[in-house]
């Protein structure tokens, strides 16, 4: 059983840890769902960490279901030991350890506090975020993804599904990235994956050749930013068009999307954009087909844009109730009836948050 092996230059390592069957649950107690799994075999779960009653978040994956080929397995292994390994970053969140029985792997990972960003929106009932708040989410989304590019990591599925939003508000600080199971480790000569990763509309052209690279994940953030602000994907959802079993590396479907993406213009063509030039001076490099044309992470991150970001004192957020214009204050809540979105804050902590806190 290797825990912590040293590296060539006398560091502890991490890696995955094979426990018996009884082994999780000496050292955990499995709660409830966080939420559930868009994959066949997994689940998130809240759980407690016997020896110092931590609260964690843990992934289940299910051997006998959630892997297709053992070169999968492989890859997914690889990616999981890199990000063991990873130096902490606030914007990332922190996986503890990876525990393997004969059925599983759990993935034990620090819990992010708050709400993902895909949820906020459906919160908001799909209306578009202002451009202050937006900038502020691609500010840190952009901090913690130069911090694993610099350490040559790939996450090949940004979308706002995994990207959550801090209970408090948004500012320094309130955004964490989750969900690193396409991760890899990235160099210049990587030769092609077997697979096509990460989720239609964030997909770069390249991604559907299987070249990913750190500039793939720059363009995934594009994508992020004009949802946000424009309320809308930047693509016309009728390209994505392929079937279950086409998205392997070099299919005639996969060719096809790619190519037709690259033909794809984006509509710069609105209100927002004529307010505010700079965004779509940004957004437009990001999402360039041509990743040799978009900025790395880094350099988005010295976007005029972004300079009243970057000169923040740490301190200061934004409350979620200043995210959204004034024209769509008024949010549904569905069940519990419609309610001013100044109550935000009000809300999310008595609604949101006991939705998702421990063993609610
Ligand atoms: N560490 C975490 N802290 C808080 N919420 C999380 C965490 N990990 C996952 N979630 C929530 O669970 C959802 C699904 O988890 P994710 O790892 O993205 O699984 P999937 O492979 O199904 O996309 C996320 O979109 C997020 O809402
Ligand atoms: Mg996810």
């Amino acid at each position: 059983m290797a825990v912590a092996d040293k590296d060539a230059k006398g560091r502890k390592s991490q890696s995955i840890q094979t426990i018996d069957d009884s082994g999780f649950a000496k050292r955990y107690e499995l709660g409830a769902e966080v939420m559930p799994s868009s994959n066949h075999g997994m689940e998130i779960k809240h759980a407690k960490r016997h020896s110092d009653q931590q609260s964690v978040v843990v992934k289940l994956r299910c051997k006998a279901h959630c892997f297709q080929s053992r070169e999968e397995e492989q890859e997914w292994r690889r990616g999981a030991e890199f990000m063991l390994n990873l130096p902490h970053n606030v914007g990332v969140a922190r996986i503890f350890e990876v525990l393997e029985d004969s059925r599983a792997f759990y993935i034990v990972m620090e819990k992010a506090d708050g709400i993902d960003l895909f949820e906020l929106i459906l919160l908001a009932k799909g209306r578009s975020f202002n451009a202050n708040a937006v900038r502020e989410i691609l500010y840190e989304v952009l901090q913690a993804l130069t911090h694993l590019h610099e350490h040559n990591g790939i996450h090949r599925d940004l979308k706002l599904e995994n990207i959550i939003i801090g209970a408090s508000g948004l500012g320094p600080k309130s955004v964490k990235l989750i969900d690193f199971d396409t991760v890899a480790e990235w160099t210049p000569t990587n030769p092609p994956g077997i697979e096509v990763l990460g989720t239609d509309q964030y997909i770069a052209q390249e991604g559907y050749k299987g070249q990913y690279s750190p500039l793939t994940d720059v363009f995934a953030v594009g994508v992020i930013g004009y949802r946000l602000i424009v309320g809308r994907f930047p693509f016309q959802d009728e390209i994505f068009d392929d079937k279950p079993g086409e998205n392997w590396v070099g299919s005639p479907k996969m060719e096809e999307i790619s190519s037709k993406l690259k033909q794809q213009k984006v509509n710069f063509n609105y209100p927002v954009f004529n307010e505010n030039p700079q965004v779509a001076n940004l957004l437009s490099s990001m999402l360039q087909h041509n990743p040799h044309h978009r900025p790395t992470a880094k350099k988005a991150l010295e976007h005029e844009w972004m300079a009243d970001s970057s000169n923040k004192p740490s301190s200061s957020v934004v409350s979620l109730e200043d995210a959204w214009p004034l024209k769509a204050r008024r949010i549904d809540f569905g069940l519990l009836g419609h309610a001013e979105v100044s109550c935000l804050p009000f809300l999310h902590h008595m609604i949101i948050l006991p939705l998702i806190s421990f063993f609610h």
